[in-house]
């Protein structure tokens, strides 16, 4: 384990409330001291903001560490991002502005919205026979029908498993097989920087892997040719034509799972993290409310793909269950140029924009101009998410895209935890760039030592001291690794990140501290990509470590040892990049490839990653003594100059 408890840099700026921006001072603190009174009826006051078939008897029930929230009662998800809003001028508002990367734009309003959901959801019951609990697995570029896809899982009951369209064939097949899908709902394509992606193919080579897939749907997007498998094969569009029913909500009891999400962890194989429909709803309306003080005028805009929990959240439940407008942009931010999202931003008057701190950086590097050629003065609220964001681009998304107007949330939060726990309320106090702030009202955080003990100014690991209604109830299939994942080193859940706090509590996130890496934003374990690297025929042996990098934030650098005689030829690291970008995906290739004869190891065999790290980063390795073959530093440090 790399411990990562050590401040990057000590940061006293504090950057006052913009003027413009009115004060939520009061309000904030009503509800922090509301929260701190009783939790259990603050939660109850946030649950009672959603409609419910049937009334809960019971807040919690804990019997750590599993919870159930709101025991007893009945609700849809569906329901509560649609039909709540058809009875009101939100019919008629739009729920979601899409432009296509080529610069296609379609809007739905919330009743055109609901409309297709719920005439998809009679499809999936009528045609297709999918029943409550059933799983589903989605794997569709940012489109709406993505978006309707998974309303229409909610709408029947059926639990949705929306898989990341980077995402490889055999990273499909490992999470169709893993929660037992019946159906896949993909699309002939999507596009990136110009070009189409081939979803529906690398969905052919998944299903011949996955006997319980008995139908793929497929939404016609690009155009392009697929082949379309007689009986099993069906095309989106023209199943929606067969039926002008409108499939009513189910009311599902507020533990029914409403979806599973696969997140890397520490061993080779992703983890299904359960979220549940009546405590993840509550907090996702609760949270995208107050953490981007979210009015009936916002045209909100969160850039991540609904293949990540940030998608699921704050692109679908918690925007929709608030009847927002929401921004959906299938392409790649510098494609036909660098300044697209600035042109995007212009278009359609976006006022809140919530992105990672990598694309932020990114922009940074490309230069001011591009933001400078567009009016972004609708924007009134800025958020980052998914890294630490350095104070140096935090200050320059302050400048140069809030011109010193924008509050900026930096939400930290997990897939496991489902919805944002720790950001600076915008309005209600001073920022400190770096600094998330501290625990929303009704989230309680610590801050411990390696032995358990509260640290109240300094650094630590980061846990989470009381259940939330949006946690994580397990890992589908897999309740020995949630427990020894996450609750098994304190009393509390462990996140898996280093912090540091000062004594008013403010929090800032040093990264994490156990083997996953956190590349552009996305979480990648070492374990997986080095498993990865040794179902490589050539591959022996390999290690890997993430390195700091300017603006993905840590890249990957794989150690390798060949089989025995095999040549190091010219186009081998080309080669080994390309297998695990099939092997996982585009996300989880490695920056550089070292061929070495050997891995620094303990006596009793233990790779020492610690020593790999410092040697790619150029950083101190420390302490070398207890290496078997001390001789492999010198060996790597000059391999790594010879590349
Ligand atoms: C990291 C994304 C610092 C952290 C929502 C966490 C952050 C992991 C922040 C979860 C932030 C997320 N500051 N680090 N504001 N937000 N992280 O599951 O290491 O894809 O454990 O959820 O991202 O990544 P995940």
């Amino acid at each position: 384990m790399t411990e990562n408890t050590t401040p990057r840099l000590s940061e006293d700026r504090l950057i006052n409330v913009p003027a413009g921006f009115p004060s939520t001072h009061y309000a904030v603190s009503q509800l922090f001291t509301e929260a701190a009174s009783d939790r259990l009826a603050f939660w109850d006051n946030q649950a009672r903001q959603l409609k419910w078939t049937t009334p809960w008897h019971t807040t919690l029930e804990w019997n750590r560490p599993f919870a159930s929230w709101f025991s007893g009662g009945r609700l849809n998800a569906s329901e509560n991002c649609l039909d709540v809003h058809m009875a009101s001028d939100t019919r008629n508002k739009l729920a979601v502005i899409w432009e296509g990367e080529g610069g296609a734009i379609t809007r739905y309003t919330y009743a055109e919205l609901h409309d297709e959901v719920a005439r998809f959801a009679s499809v999936l019951v009528n045609t297709f026979n999918i029943k409550p609990g059933d799983r589903v697995t989605i794997y569709l570029p940012l489109i709406p029908q993505a978006i309707v896809a998974m309303l229409a899982c909610a709408r029947v009951g059926a639990i949705h498993s929306v898989v990341f369209g980077g995402f490889s064939a055999s990273s499909l097949i490992d999470r169709i097989n893993d929660s037992q899908s019946r159906l896949v709902i993909t699309a002939d394509g999507g596009y990136r920087r110009g070009s189409v992606v081939g979803l529906k193919s690398i969905v052919d080579q998944a299903v011949e892997c996955c006997d319980s897939i008995s139908a793929v749907i497929v939404v016609r997007h690009t155009g392009h040719d697929v082949t379309m498998v007689s009986g099993r094969d069906f095309d989106y569009t023209e199943l929606l034509h067969t039926t002008h029913d409108h499939y009513p909500p189910i009311p599902m009891s507020s533990e029914d799972p409403l979806f599973i999400l696969y997140t890397s962890g520490t061993t080779g194989k992703p983890k299904g993290i359960i979220h549940t429909t009546g405590g993840y709803l509550t907090h996702a309306k609760y949270s995208t409310a107050l953490v981007f003080d979210l009015k009936p005028v916002d045209i909100y805009w969160c850039t991540a793909d609904v293949g990540w929990i940030t998608g699921h959240t704050y692109v679908v439940y918690g925007p929709l269950s608030n009847g927002a407008t929401i921004m959906l942009y299938e392409g790649a931010p510098d494609y036909p140029d660098k300044d697209r999202f600035w042109q995007i931003i212009n278009r359609h008057k976006i006022t809140i924009l919530y992105t990672a701190p990598t694309a932020i950086r990114a922009f940074m590097k490309w230069g001011d101009h591009y933001p400078h050629r567009h009016d972004l003065s609708s924007l009134r609220l800025l958020g980052s998410v998914g890294e630490p964001i350095n104070p140096e681009a935090w200050m320059w998304y302050f400048r140069e895209i809030g011109r010193n107007q924008c509050p900026i949330v930096d939400t930290w939060w997990q897939t496991e935890t489902g919805g944002i726990m720790i950001t600076t309320l915008p309005g209600s106090e001073p920022m400190r760039p770096g600094y998330a702030g501290k625990a929303l009202p009704g989230i309680t955080i610590e801050i411990l030592s390696d032995t358990g003990v509260r640290i109240q100014n300094g650094s630590g690991l980061l846990t989470i001291t009381d259940p939330w209604p949006s946690m994580a109830r397990g890992i589908w299939g897999d309740n020995e690794r949630f427990i020894s994942t996450y609750w098994s080193r304190f009393n509390s859940y462990f996140a898996g990140d280093g912090a540091a706090t000062d004594p008013e509590q403010s929090i800032m996130v040093l990264g994490r501290v156990d083997d996953v890496l956190n590349v552009a934003g996305h979480r990648i374990g070492t374990m997986e990509i080095e498993s990865a690297l040794v179902d490589f025929n050539p591959i022996a042996e390999a290690a890997v470590v993430g390195i700091t990098d300017d603006i993905k934030g840590q890249a990957i650098i794989a150690f390798t040892i060949l089989k025995e005689g095999h040549p190091i030829t010219p186009t081998l690291e080309a080669e080994v990049i390309n297998w695990v970008a099939t092997s996982i995906g585009a996300i989880a290739k490695p920056k550089r490839v070292i061929f070495t004869p050997d891995l620094p190891k303990t006596r009793s065999g233990k790779i020492m990653r610690r020593i790999l790290k410092g040697l790619a980063e150029g950083s101190p390795i420390g302490d070398s003594t207890t290496l078997a073959n001390p001789d492999i530093v010198e060996a790597i440090k000059d391999l790594l100059n010879k590349h």
